[in-house]
């Protein structure tokens, strides 16, 4: 970098202020965000609600006036907060923008009562894991997407959606490995929300959880989603054979439902990523899931 080059870069640096997002942040927004992911950032569908949220902190970073970066961050339950969202224009990337702009989430989370803040971003986002590295956010699990567009015309048997009372799969999912594994977290593709007793139930009154068992006790359990035309399997436990009938089942509803895919999340160390290679699946995407305590 030339000394020129690296004293501009210094005085914008200086210059960098963060404070909450007005209605006037968004032409500047949607600019910076055209330029992401070739156009195809969803931050636009999102920042009217966003911004008229009163539970959740949308914050931008400006220097000398300008809008240059935005983040986000909700309130999954009173204690654990969501950070996403987070974007910088490219002409001031590289300064350390997007740790200014996770510190004023993670101090607003504090304030609100969160006890830990997460995040998720793709493996292949470099800028965004060494963003994550220098500011000192731990990386508690890796996930791998698996994908297939191979539907099925076969409802496969033994399978039904949970219905009786939560507290019997409650009790069996909590001692199950995968429980752990998955850090208590269930996932729609890209955000993961925390699983309790609570979120199962209303879970489970949407017929989204379903189950196999064995002498009337739950033997398998997976949470399923149904959004923009994909079907999500986004938590699964239980043993090998049991979960590949979810996966058949999935296949099947994305037959009948007329859905383009049905998409898997699993831990990426989890033996059920290659059984589920083994019956047709792509992996597609590895994802990073990070957490940080606030107290
Ligand atoms: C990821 C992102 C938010 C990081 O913001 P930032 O304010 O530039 O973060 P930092 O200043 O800490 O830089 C992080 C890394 O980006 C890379 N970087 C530096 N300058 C860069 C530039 N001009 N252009 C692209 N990347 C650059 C470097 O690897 C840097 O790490 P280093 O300083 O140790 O070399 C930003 O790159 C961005 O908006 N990317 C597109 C949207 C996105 O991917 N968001 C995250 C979704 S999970």
């Amino acid at each position: 970098m030339t000394p020129a080059r690296d004293s501009s870069r210094k005085q914008k640096s200086a210059q960098v202020k963060i404070r909450k997002a007005k209605p006037s942040d968004k032409s500047s927004v949607l600019e910076i965000s055209k330029k992401i992911w070739s156009g195809h950032d969803y931050l636009p569908q999102v920042w009217d609600d966003w911004l008229a949220d009163k539970n959740a902190r949308l914050t931008v970073a400006t220097v000398n006036g300008k809008t240059v970066g935005v983040a986000h961050a909700s309130l999954q339950t009173p204690y654990v907060a969501w950070l996403e969202g987070v974007r910088v224009h490219e002409q001031y990337r590289g300064l350390g923008i997007a740790g200014k702009l996770n510190k004023a989430l993670l101090e607003w989370a504090r304030r609100r009562g969160a006890r830990v803040a997460r995040l998720s971003t793709g493996s292949r986002n470099h800028a965004s894991r060494k963003h994550l590295q220098k500011i000192g956010f731990p990386v508690i699990q890796t996930f791998q997407r698996l994908d297939t567009t191979r539907g099925l015309r076969v409802r496969p048997a033994g399978v039904t959606a949970a219905r009786r009372s939560a507290k019997p799969l409650w009790s069996w999912l909590r001692q199950s490995p995968n429980f752990a594994e998955n850090h208590a977290m269930y996932s729609d593709g890209w955000t993961w929300y925390p699983l309790t007793l609570q979120t199962l139930r209303k879970l489970m009154s949407q017929r989204r959880v379903f189950i196999t068992s064995k002498n009337r006790q739950p033997s398998s359990c997976c949470i399923l989603l149904d959004e923009d035309r994909i079907l999500t399997m986004g938590f699964l436990a239980g043993e090998q054979g049991d979960i590949l009938k979810f996966s058949r089942m999935l296949r099947f509803l994305m037959h009948r439902r007329k859905r383009e895919k049905v998409r898997v999340l699993l831990p990426s160390r989890s033996p059920l990523v290659r059984a589920l290679v083994c019956s047709g699946f792509e992996k597609t995407a590895k994802i990073l899931v990070y957490e940080k305590f606030l107290v």
